[in-house]
């Protein structure tokens, strides 16, 4: 076989240039809530079509400048300096038009004019699902980064901006701590995870959260009560629960806890904060940064070998491709041992 002959050195450029793909121009574009190192990833992505020689062009706002064929050529200047920038300076958008057959229709056409033959999808699941449905409808190959601070993708250890939302939370947890221990007060601090608590069992556990309320565990307001006495009992001057913002077990919201311990354990004077968008903002961390770069080698990479509806992931920091509808639906599992161990720490 011809592939015995190639030596081990041989490069990824020239690999390609001997499997003569058929690809010479890919789309790149960021889709639904942004994240931080969806910038890291474009600069990846970029970069790796200019080193294998293959055009690329930026969609800007995701779907809806697809549809309106909102295209930029993308080299390997056109990157320079984004891999430290929050964001996506590619913009992104959450597109209604482009769940209709006319919209894709729209965008299959700009695509085509503009000879788009693949396409790198940088988002969460409902981006990754639009990819799946053009695919199926036109045959466009694509391959997807998750991009999404939620971590709610399958086939992924942590999807990208995970890492630094967790950062961004643990900060805002110390500070509030600070606060909350000069008043001898108790904290709901609201996190983001529409859907799960990934956000909020890591960042509850990284910033010494008293309880953390998640989706996939139900702890019981009956339980959060005797945890929040045995605090006081305990001698604890303040405390954090932390609350995923996806989190229905309770039946309660932020505000609506704060007024149910208010008025059954009067000896706290609660407060809320609800940190919002400000966890998907700022610069990505190293590991987001090194990921999106993995990562967007691989997209590319996946894409000149032939392959199409997968998305890149990573497992044992090996980065995996896993087929974007079992990615899509697929659920991410909460580690039980993680809970485990908050349960120990709250004594
Ligand atoms: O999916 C990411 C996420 O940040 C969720 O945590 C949150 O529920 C949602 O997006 C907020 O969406 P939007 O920016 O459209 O308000």
């Amino acid at each position: 076989m011809l592939i015995h002959f190639i030596p081990k050195f041989a490069s990824f450029a020239f690999l390609i240039f001997l499997m003569g793909s058929k690809i010479k121009k890919i789309a790149v574009f960021t889709s639904g809530g942004d994240s931080p190192g969806m910038n890291a990833a474009i600069r990846s992505v970029v970069r790796t079509c200019a080193y294998v020689k293959v055009d690329c062009i930026g969609i800007y706002r995701g779907y809806e400048g697809m549809i309106e064929g909102d295209f930029v050529p993308l080299n390997a200047r056109s990157v320079n300096n984004i891999i430290n920038k929050g964001g996506t300076f590619l913009k992104s958008a959450r597109c209604s038009e482009f769940r209709t057959i006319e919209g894709r229709k729209k965008a299959y056409d700009q695509l085509k004019r503009e000879g788009v033959d693949a396409m790198v999808v940088i988002g969460g699941d409902g981006s990754l699902a639009g990819a799946e449905v053009l695919y199926n409808e036109y045959n466009i190959p694509f391959t997807g980064i998750p991009g999404t601070i939620d971590n709610d993708i399958f086939g992924t250890r942590c999807t990208l901006g995970f890492d630094t939302a967790l950062n961004t939370v643990v900060e805002a947890i110390d500070k509030i701590r600070d606060t909350a221990s000069s008043h001898h007060r108790l904290f709901f601090v609201e996190v983001m995870g529409r859907d799960v608590g990934h956000i909020a069992l890591n960042a509850g556990i990284g910033g010494g959260a008293e309880e953390i309320l998640i989706p996939e565990e139900d702890l019981g307001l009956e339980r959060l009560l005797d945890s929040l006495k045995r605090s006081k009992a305990r001698g604890k001057s303040s405390s954090i629960v932390v609350v995923a913002e996806g989190d229905r077990t309770t039946g309660k919201n932020v505000y609506e806890l704060k007024e149910y311990v208010e008025k059954n354990l009067p000896v706290y004077d609660v407060r809320v904060c609800v940190l919002g968008h400000m966890q998907r903002g700022g610069s990505p961390t190293c590991f987001d940064r090194v990921l999106a770069s993995r990562m967007g080698v691989r997209a590319v990479e996946a894409l000149l070998e032939g392959k199409t509806n997968l998305m890149v992931g990573i497992r044992d920091n090996t980065i995996i491709l896993t087929p974007v509808s079992e990615a899509i639906n697929g659920k991410t599992k909460i580690d039980r041992d993680l809970i485990r161990v908050s349960d120990i720490m709250t004594l």
